[in-house]
C-alpha cells in the first residue's frame, strides 16, 4: 500500500484567538471554518495529518507574567506553569473540540506530559506514540506548552518549535502555518501599509526582510521574527514549509490539497 502523505500544520494564535486584543478570547467563526477546510481536504485526499497550535493570550500573557520564558527562578513561578499550562489546555480543548464537530478524529496531545527541552530546544519528545496514533488514523492535536527543561528547570515549548521538530523526527510531506497575514513581507505589514510579501526565502535572500518582530500582543516565543528562524532551520534539513492566511476563504484548503505559493514559501537555497 502507499504510504499516505503526511501534513503537519499549524494553527497559529494570531488566527485563532483575538490575539490583538491580548484577552484569552478563542475566535471561534474562524477557528471552526479553517476546521472544516481541514476536514474537506482530508476528506478529499485522504492524508495523515497532524496538528499543532498557538497560544495567543491563553499561553504568551500567563507565561509572561511568571517569567516563564526565563527558567525557574523561584518558587513564586510553580503557580505560574499550572495556570499557564491549564489556559492552554483549556484552548486546545476547544480546537480538538471545533474539530471533532467538523468531522475529524482528533485527540488532544500534551507535550508536557512526555516532552523535555534543554535550554528551550527539544531533547526527547514521544515520537513513538505519535506514529502509533498516526497508524491508528487519528489526528493528534499538540500545542505550545510548559516543560521541564533539563538546563532552565521549565521553559517554554513554542509551537513554532515543536511544527519543525515533528516535521523532521516523523518526516513530514508539507509543513503549513496559518497566521493572520498572508506570509513573510519586507515590513511588519500591520504598521506598514506598503509593506511588500516575499514569496519565497531563504538564507541567501533573508535580507530583504528589514523589520520582522513580535506581534502587537505579547508573544514570549519571539512572534514572526523567532518563527522565520525556526523554519529557516528546518529548511537547512531539506523540508520547506509555507506560511498561509488564515483570514482568507478556503486558503489552508487549498494550500493541504497540494496548492503551493499561496503564502511565503521558506526553502533551502539552489
Ligand atoms: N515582516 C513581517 N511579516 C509578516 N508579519 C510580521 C512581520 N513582522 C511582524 N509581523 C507580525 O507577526 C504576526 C504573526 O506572528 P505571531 O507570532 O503573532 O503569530 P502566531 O505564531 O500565529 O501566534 P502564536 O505565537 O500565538 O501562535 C503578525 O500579526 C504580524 O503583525
Ligand atoms: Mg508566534
Amino acid at each position: 500500500m502507499k504510504k499516505k502523505q503526511l501534513i503537519v500544520v499549524k494553527l497559529g494564535g494570531s488566527a485563532i484567538t483575538a490575539k490583538d486584543e491580548d484577552k484569552p478570547e478563542v475566535n471561534s467563526s474562524n477557528l471552526d471554518r479553517l476546521a472544516k477546510e481541514m476536514t474537506e481536504a482530508w476528506n478529499e485526499s485522504g492524508f495523515s495529518m497532524v496538528v499543532v497550535h498557538g497560544a495567543g493570550p491563553f499561553g504568551h500573557v500567563p507565561a509572561r507574567k511568571y517569567d516563564l520564558d526565563k527558567g525557574l527562578k523561584g518558587s513564586w513561578q510553580i503557580e505560574g506553569i499550572s495556570e499557564t499550562h491549564q489556559s492552554m489546555e483549556g484552548l486546545n480543548y476547544r480546537v480538538v473540540d471545533s474539530l471533532r464537530r467538523a468531522g475529524l478524529p482528533a485527540v488532544a496531545f500534551q507535550p508536557s506530559a512526555g516532552g523535555v527541552l534543554r535550554n528551550g530546544r527539544l531533547v526527547s519528545f514521544p515520537i513513538y506514540v505519535l506514529k502509533e496514533l498516526l497508524k491508528l488514523g487519528i489526528v493528534p492535536v499538540a500545542y505550545g506548552d510548559v516543560l521541564f527543561d533539563r538546563e532552565k528547570g521549565v521553559s517554554i515549548l513554542s509551537g513554532d518549535h515543536l511544527v519543525p521538530y515533528l516535521a523532521k523526527k516523523l518526516n513530514a510531506d508539507r509543513v503549513i502555518l496559518v497566521a493572520d497575514v498572508p506570509g513573510i513581507f519586507d515590513r511588519d505589514p500591520k504598521k506598514n501599509k506598503d509593506a511588500k510579501i516575499i514569496k519565497e526565502l531563504g538564507r541567501k535572500n533573508v535580507g530583504l526582510v528589514k523589520e520582522i518582530g513580535s506581534a502587537k500582543g505579547v508573544d514570549v516565543t519571539g512572534g514572526m521574527k523567532g518563527k522565520l528562524g525556526e523554519l529557516l532551520r528546518l529548511a537547512g534539513m531539506g523540508i520547506e514549509s509555507e506560511i498561509v492566511c488564515g483570514f482568507e476563504d478556503g486558503t489552508l484548503k487549498r494550500a493541504l490539497l497540494g496548492e503551493r505559493g499561496l503564502g511565503t514559501i521558506i526553502k533551502k537555497d539552489s
